[in-house]
């Protein structure tokens, strides 16, 4: 047990999907994996743990943004030793070339986020993925088609701003997408020694002011979760 799971020990596996909603968190256990429990329902986050392809994972809704993120992954490693965090959510583009459906893999993760500032003062620090799981996921694309871009995203504090132009500055930078968690993740995954992977789909783009709709975006999905789950 910690503060925000009810789940008994040994309830979660090792592997963790996590992805911001937690009735895409039900709806991925439903969808994809087989002999599921139900473990957590504090808050409504939930989260559940099954069997894909016979290796044991879990999948656990870690609300949005880097704070409600960090809750659920601080306490997946630290009170059930959880050592792999998947990420798995939608992103807006920030590139013309970036289009609505498209998968992005994290290589990093920019932020304008204050979270770092009291551990690296007066400086930086890079949030980066897992090499190895990186790898596998960019490997398993390429051997079934699936196109993906690699490279910086942003995790963002903001997403309703008030400068519909705020993406610019960051594109010009060659960032891919905005999302809210990543920077978060793949720092405390750097701090606690575990491995952490950001895959996402874009469901808007800032550029063009496209987005995907409900349906779409349920449509979009399956082809982003079934690349994350080949990496358990
Ligand atoms: N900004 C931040 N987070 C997001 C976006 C966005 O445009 N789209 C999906 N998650």
């Amino acid at each position: 047990m910690s503060l925000h799971l009810e789940a008994k020990p040994g309830e979660i596996a090792p592997t963790v999907l996590l992805p911001g909603d937690p009735l895409r968190a039900k709806w991925i256990a439903e969808t994809f994996l087989e002999d599921v429990v139900c473990y957590n329902k504090v808050r409504g986050m939930l989260g559940y743990t099954g069997q894909y392809k016979g290796k044991r994972v879990s999948v656990q809704g870690g609300g949005m943004g880097i704070p409600s993120n960090l809750i659920y992954s601080y306490e997946l490693i630290h009170s059930y030793g959880v050592n792999r965090i998947l990420r798995v959510g939608t992103a807006g583009s920030y590139q013309p070339y970036i289009k609505l459906r498209d998968i992005v893999v994290a290589m990093s993760a920019s932020t304008d986020s204050n979270f770092n500032a009291n551990r690296f003062p007066n400086a930086t620090f890079a949030p980066t993925a897992s090499f190895e799981l990186f790898e596998k996921a960019i490997r398993y694309a390429r051997e079934h088609d699936i196109p993906v871009k690699a490279g910086n995203i942003l995790s963002t504090d903001i997403f309703y701003d008030d400068n519909p132009k705020y993406y610019q500055q960051w594109a010009a930078y060659g960032v891919l997408c905005a999302e809210m968690e990543t920077a978060g993740l793949y720092t405390l995954a750097a701090k606690y020694g575990i491995e952490a992977l950001t895959v996402l789909t874009i469901s808007d783009s800032l550029v063009t002011k496209d987005e995907l709709s409900q349906q779409e975006r349920e449509e979009a999905l399956p082809e982003m979760v079934t690349l994350v789950l080949s990496l358990i």
